[in-house]
């Protein structure tokens, strides 16, 4: 197995007036290729803040981190623009999909970012919006689909491109039950597809869908096992 993710001993504080307040301490977590891992814990206990420094979007006081072998403690700024930008593909609890986008603008967006042709992107992400029941909705506004599909278009966005690691924050948080359901069945599809995934819930019931738990509490991160 490739090891995807290798943190160290990451620390992270936020500054409040002369205050300095301990979020992550002394973090460690390997996430190998393909595995489904979840990271669960409380409201405030540090699952964001984590997500962020995994997600490569906010520097980390001391640690090491590398990902997929690149040393991210020594990156430079342009050099994390590429990482987030093809290594990885963010699902976020409220979509942040863009309202003036189409439903294929929306996905193809992070390929013409990185520099891809329309034409190509749009031929990239043919197989990904069928796998996701989308193909029918290409030309539709964000607005004009239900939470479930709205996430699904995403999700598909997070996807298109094929990056490393599937990072998501709350994925199923604003679904209702049916739906949240139908989206972890997928999350379980593209994993024995070989996608690594880490999701991020306060939700046991959610978590016990990835094949590993991990939970943070105050900031601390504890192995939980095996789920399976
Ligand atoms: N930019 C910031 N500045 C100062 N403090 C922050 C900042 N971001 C987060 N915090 C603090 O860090 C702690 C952890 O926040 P974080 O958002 O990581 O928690 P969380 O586990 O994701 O919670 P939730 O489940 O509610 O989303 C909280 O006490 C929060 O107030
Ligand atoms: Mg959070």
């Amino acid at each position: 197995m490739s090891t995807v993710i290798e943190m160290k001993n990451i620390c992270k504080s936020y500054q409040m007036g002369s205050e300095s307040l301990k979020i992550l301490k002394d973090v460690s977590l390997t996430v190998e290729k393909g595995e489904y891992v979840a990271i669960l814990g409380p409201s405030g206990s540090g699952k964001s803040t984590l997500m962020n420094m995994i997600g490569c979007m906010d520097h980390f006081d001391s640690g090491e981190y590398f990902l997929n072998d690149i040393a991210i403690h020594d990156a430079k700024e342009k050099h994390l623009n590429r990482i987030r930008n093809q290594e990885i593909g963010f699902i976020f609890q409220k979509y942040h999909l863009i309202p003036t986008y189409t439903v294929l603008q929306n996905i193809v967006m992070p390929l013409l970012t990185r520099g891809e042709t329309l034409a190509w992107a749009t031929e990239e992400c043919q197989e990904t919006t069928k796998m996701l029941g989308l193909e029918d909705r290409l030309s539709h506004r964000p607005s004009e689909l239900s939470g479930g599909q709205q996430q699904r278009v995403a999700i598909a966005r997070a996807l298109v491109g094929n990056p490393a690691i599937l990072l998501a924050d709350e994925p199923t948080g604003a679904l209702d039950q049916q739906t949240g359901q139908e989206v972890l069945a997928l999350f379980k599809k593209l994993n024995d597809l070989g996608n690594t995934i880490i999701m991020i819930t306060h939700d046991l019931k959610v978590a016990e869908h990835a094949d590993r738990i991990v939970r943070i509490i105050d900031g601390e991160l504890f192995e939980d096992g095996m789920t399976a």
